[in-house]
């Protein structure tokens, strides 16, 4: 690994954001409000049904132009157009990064070596969609001649994230007799406490996984084939009770399902961009082929924003600079993402995945070891149960933690006053965020001079509102493409590749030698460093099976 001075931060925009923030960090969003009072009303932006306002970051009219500067300089444009092409922007795997395809319309062409890829996507969604017709209506009949009543999403990763977040987000549009579970973690109570009041008669198991051969996936794989012939008996009953998702026919064969029962998608889409491929079985499942087109054409239409519309009013480029600039010029090192949604309970761990698998990455595209930060953590948890925990640091601790308020105009489930109540939640929220209590206010509230530090709130906590109309099937597909290109356009900037993953490799290696090394070879020494050793030979003295 090369150790240089790479060119990003030697470069004219870089090093003029650096010097717009070392005076720009002092500013209060107080006085930006008073000195602008149409701020609220200028830096927002309203698109694809999104209305995105950015007013309430630490920004000023020439931090925008200077971010949008810094896009320019990056190459963007024709880094989007080249992802959109089919080009292998992935370099450290050679691929092509096209998960945009998976929701372009019939009349569209994008060709990858060659190849038209948008039939090949619609066959797969037409075959999907005779699939869940026929599982939703019931025509689809288990081995014993029962219909299908539950479904359980073998998958880890981008093979389970998308598929139980989407889930989660639109139950709302579920078929409710039927019943969804998802299975990842190689702990094998997730198993047993999916399978545990099923009969196996009425399920039907999705083994979900782009490769085929990750360890916890076909540890669960294999575990759901006992259990399931334990009753079933038969291993023809397989063939009812098993499907699969991959791009991997050959393993998908060897595991014994056979390939009519395979839902196909390809190389060039990666793990944590798949939830629209065949990997969203389950989710068309649940909501039905019309609902999950639905979400398929809001994607779209982000897609089409994105590739198309101006910088300064494209909603993932200004959401990817923002972070760059709260990152890398203000120092933040997390994002919090904050649905007031309820059904969004999931989102903030999907995006986990998109985000910091995708960029957190220590070198460039050539190689070189970065010296600046890339992808910050990102984490949340859904409003209002966030400000009865951790909203304290955010609002009084010493850290600075940007922000991404999520919300719909509409509840799905309207009860009384609910709404009204969260919505004004998730406003009050960033409105304390931004601008605090001074110690003033809080004295002239009665607080007495000793407490009025405790009860003083800074303000100056930057944030993003972004509100859409109603959590659709289609807001969902565009609040996540909005995500997806935040996080190539922040990786454009870094010139780092955001479709490889190596960072997960080690840890996977390790773990296969240290199996044998707990099963098969109970009493050989191990072969690690002296805590790994000690820590090895400790659990073998609690397996159940260890000589007492
Ligand atoms: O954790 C690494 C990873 O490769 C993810 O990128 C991927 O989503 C997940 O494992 C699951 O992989 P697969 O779908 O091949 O089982």
């Amino acid at each position: 690994m090369t150790e240089a001075l790479t060119s990003l931060i030697e470069s004219e925009a870089w090093k003029a954001l650096e010097a717009h923030a070392a005076t720009a960090r002092t500013l209060h969003l107080r006085d930006l409000f008073a000195q602008d009072p149409t701020r609220g009303e200028r830096l927002r932006v309203e698109a694809a049904g999104i209305y995105f306002d950015y007013s309430k970051n630490r920004i000023t009219d020439e931090t925008i132009l200077l971010l949008l500067k810094l896009a320019e300089q990056s190459g963007l444009r024709s880094r989007i157009e080249a992802m959109f092409n089919g080009d292998k922007i992935n370099v450290t795997e050679k691929r092509a990064v096209l998960h945009v395809a998976l929701r372009a319309p019939k009349e569209e062409a994008i060709l990858v070596d060659g190849t038209d890829v948008v039939p090949l996507v619609h066959a797969v969604l037409d075959k999907m969609a005779g699939f869940s017709n026929r599982v939703r209506s019931g025509e689809w009949k288990g081995y014993t001649g029962k219909p299908i009543r539950n479904v359980i999403n073998i998958g880890i990763g981008g093979s389970d994230l998308g598929p139980v977040m989407a889930y989660e987000a639109l139950r709302h549009y579920s078929q409710r007799d039927l019943n969804f579970r998802f299975v990842s973690n190689v702990d094998g109570t997730d198993f047993a406490e999916a399978t545990r009041d099923l009969d196996a008669e009425e399920t039907l198991f999705i083994i979900s996984s782009k490769t085929f051969t990750t360890l916890e996936t076909m540890t669960n794989a294999h575990s759901a084939r006992v259990w399931a012939l334990e009753t079933l008996k038969h291993s023809a009953a397989i063939a009812r009770h098993f499907v699969a998702v991959s791009t991997n026919a050959e393993e998908v064969e060897k595991f014994g399902i056979d390939t009519a029962n395979m839902f196909e998608f390809w190389d060039w889409v990666g793990g944590r961009y798949s939830m629209d491929s065949a990997i969203g079985l389950s989710t068309m499942l649940a909501i039905g082929p019309e609902n999950f087109h639905a979400m398929l054409a809001g994607f779209h239409e982000m897609d089409v924003h994105f590739r198309t519309a101006p910088f300064e009013h494209n909603l993932p480029v200004l959401l990817g600079l923002l972070a760059i600039y709260n990152n890398n010029f203000l120092g933040a090192q997390t994002v919090a993402v904050l649905p007031y949604e309820q059904y969004l309970k999931r989102f903030p761990a999907y995006l986990q995945q998109l985000t910091m698998e995708s960029n957190g990455k220590h070198v460039t595209l050539d190689g070189v070891k970065v010296d600046y930060q890339t992808g910050p953590i990102y984490w949340g948890e859904p409003g209002t149960n966030g400000q009865h925990s951790f909203y304290q640091l955010i609002h009084q601790g010493t850290r600075l933690i940007p922000c991404d308020f999520i919300a719909f105009g509409q509840a799905l489930n309207p009860i009384g006053r609910h709404h009204d109540i969260l919505l004004a939640n998730v406003f009050a929220q960033a409105e304390a965020l931004a601008f605090g209590k001074t110690t003033q206010e809080v004295e002239a509230d009665g607080t007495p001079s000793w407490l009025a530090p405790h009860r003083t709130f800074e303000g100056n906590r930057p944030s993003n509102t972004i509100l859409l109309e109603k959590l659709t099937p289609a807001a969902l597909g565009k609040l996540v493409a909005l995500y997806e290109h935040s996080v190539f356009t922040q990786g454009v900037i870094w010139k780092i590749d955001s479709f490889d993953q190596w960072g997960v490799e080690l840890g996977k290696v390790l773990a296969q030698r240290i199996i044998p090394e707990l099963e098969s070879k109970p009493d050989s020494k191990p072969g690690h460093d002296s805590s790994t050793n000690a820590l090895i030979k400790h659990y073998r003295s609690f397996r159940k099976d260890a000589a007492k």
